[in-house]
Formats: C-alpha cells, sequence, structure tokens
C-alpha cells in the first residue's frame, strides 16, 4: 500500500472575481472548492492512475470535515487524526480581466509534538515492510524544525521506502534519515546545494553529490516546462518535457511524485517510469486548478515521451 502523509492540509477555494478593486465590494461569479495539500494531491492522482493509497496526515474543525468527506467521496481512502483546530482555507482569487491571481491564506492548525507523535504513531501502527509512505509538504505552525528527519527514521525503522517531498530547511532535516527518494525541483535542488543549477548535467553532478552524502537510493530533479531527470545508483536519464497546452503547473511535482510511488510499488522499469512520470506531469499541466488528469489523457502521452540517457 501507499501512504501519503499531509501534515498541513488545506481546502483549497478558487473564485473568479472580475476586475477585483480593494475597498470595496467584490461579486464572485465562480467559485469551487477542492481538497489541498501536497500529499492529497498525491493520493488523487494515485487513484487516476488506477491504483490505491491511504491519504493521513492532520485535519481539524468544519473543514477538516468537508476535505475528509470530499476525499471519501471521490473514492479515496483516508486514515485522518482529527486534533482541536480549523484546517486552513486557502482562497484563491483569480481576475480573468486584470489576470491576476491573488492568494489569502489562512493560518491552520498550530500542533505540539505530542499531536505530530501521535499521528506518527498511528501511520507506524498499519505500514510494513511492503508500503511506501510519501512525505511531502510544509508542516502546520508549532511542528519542530527537524519534523522530517524524525518521521522518515521512524517509517524507515518500519521497513518502509520512504518518498520524501519538501523544501528548503524542511527537506534538509529529512536528507538526514536518508529518505529512498526524493523529487526536488531545480530551484530546491539549487538552494540546497547553494548554487545556480541550469544545465541536466550541471544537475545531475549534484543530485549524485548529495546521494552520496546522505545515502538516498534514487532523485527526480523536476526542470518544470523543460522536463526531468531520473538519477540512480547506476544510470541517469534525462526526458524532456512534453509540449503541452497550459492549464496550471500548480501540482505538477505532486503528479510526478504519485507516478514515481505507483512506479516503485509496481516494479516498473526506469524507462517505463520515465514514461509514466513525464507524461502523468503533462497531463496535469493541461489541467486546471489542482484537478487530477484523467487516466486516458496520461495513456495516450506515454508514447510522446522522449529522453536520453546522460
Ligand atoms: N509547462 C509544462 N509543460 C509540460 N510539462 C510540464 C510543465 N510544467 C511541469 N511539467 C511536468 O511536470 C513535472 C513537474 O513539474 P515541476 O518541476 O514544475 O514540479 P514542482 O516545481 O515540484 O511543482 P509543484 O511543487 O508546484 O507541484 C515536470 O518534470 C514536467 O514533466
Ligand atoms: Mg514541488
Amino acid at each position: 500500500m501507499i501512504y501519503t502523509v499531509t501534515l498541513n492540509p488545506a481546502l483549497d477555494k478558487t473564485v473568479e472575481i472580475p476586475s477585483l478593486t480593494v475597498d470595496s465590494v467584490n461579486r464572485i461569479t465562480t467559485m469551487r472548492t477542492d481538497p489541498g495539500g501536497k500529499g492529497i494531491n498525491v493520493s488523487k492522482v494515485i487513484d487516476k492512475l488506477g491504483k490505491e493509497s491511504i491519504a493521513t496526515g492532520i485535519l481539524g474543525g468544519d473543514t477538516g470535515n468537508a476535505i475528509e468527506s470530499a476525499l471519501k467521496s471521490m473514492g479515496l481512502k483516508t486514515s485522518f487524526r482529527f486534533v482541536e483546530g480549523e484546517t486552513r482555507t486557502n482562497l484563491k482569487v483569480i481576475d480573468p480581466v486584470n489576470h491576476t491571481n491573488t492568494d489569502i491564506n489562512e493560518p491552520g492548525i498550530t500542533v505540539s509534538e505530542e499531536i505530530l507523535n501521535s499521528v506518527l504513531q498511528d501511520l507506524l501502527a498499519k505500514v510494513n515492510d511492503q508500503d511506501i509512505v510519501v512525505i511531502s509538504g510544509s508542516l502546520p505552525k508549532g511542528s519542530p524544525k527537524n519534523t522530517y528527519c524524525t518521521w522518515v527514521k521512524a517509517c524507515k525503522e518500519a521497513g518502509t521506502k520512504v518518498i520524501l517531498d519538501a523544501d528548503g530547511d524542511l527537506l534538509a532535516a529529512g536528507l538526514e534519515a536518508s529518505p529512498y527518494l526524493i523529487k526536488p525541483n531545480n530551484h530546491e535542488l539549487s538552494g540546497l546545494l547553494g548554487r545556480t543549477l541550469e544545465t541536466p548535467e550541471d544537475l545531475e553532478k549534484a543530485a549524485r553529490e548529495l546521494m552520496e552524502k546522505h545515502s538516498i537510493s534514487k532523485i527526480v530533479v523536476s526542470m518544470g516546462g523543460d522536463g526531468a531527470l531520473y538519477v540512480t545508483k547506476d544510470e541517469t536519464i534525462y526526458a524532456e518535457g512534453l509540449k503541452v497546452p497550459v492549464g496550471s503547473t500548480v501540482g505538477a511535482g505532486d503528479s510526478v511524485v504519485a507516478s514515481l510511488a505507483v512506479a516503485e510499488e509496481s516494479g516498473m522499469s526506469l524507462e517505463d517510469t520515465v514514461r509514466l512520470s513525464t507524461a502523468t506531469g503533462a497531463a496535469n499541466v493541461m489541467c486546471s486548478g489542482t484537478q487530477a488528469a484523467e487516466y486516458e489523457v496520461i495513456r495516450d502521452l506515454i508514447p510522446k515521451v522522449s529522453f536520453r540517457r546522460i
């Protein structure tokens, strides 16, 4: 089973307001709400790929209930711990006249170390050495900086393969516990190594440095529209990005993480992993917001993926 962990989920509320004006009454023309947060996005894409996952993490209040029931009505399996407080709602205001995107984000739940530890124990009680745990996204307020180090270490000790997708200090902390796979984008990898990395060759060198230093088995460096680099102990593949009409690039990385988890679980070859994840990334970019692409779209893109070894 694949378990996704979202410690800081959000209800994403997207509204359209033509000619948004501050200090004035604004009227919404269309609106939608989607359960969000990186791990949750990963679970949505795994479902579209025809596989199962269990979405876990922390929820609270009416917004937490709304997220859980939305996920259940999509047919996803969930196992969240409900805590005191209200899961955040993130408001995204799209102005189609002035072509602006304005985000207004709530602070969300504040957690204690005890709460985090009980959520971790909930997960450890379920997993076994056949499982994959995907840990991704930000942490709620109150979380210690080394939270992902603790989680990666504990999940590894339980025998699972851990995929970590985080940024900055959170990623750096997680690396200390040697996750199985990480998927930084080129900017995150540059930030981590403290130098600007541009070419696939530069990125490969940096990824190998990191792999050796932290005993990581696989690193996938995504490069937005320029594709991604797949680095394992024995080989490196660079896959170009597919040329597709762009709806929204939000969550493109999460869809790549989902396909990497599915590929790992089904023991796919590196070539097939590259095909699936490049197609999944591109298909999701074609959708608006964080909506997950249908499998038919992904399937049709698979033969179009081109890659080379470096
Ligand atoms: N404009 C695009 N056209 C085609 N494919 C894209 C585009 N942007 C992203 N992709 C695909 O999605 C993958 C992941 O994108 P990206 O590198 O932007 O992830 P990310 O920065 O981690 O995103 P996020 O964290 O916001 O989900 C890329 O490797 C590529 O395959
Ligand atoms: Mg990302």
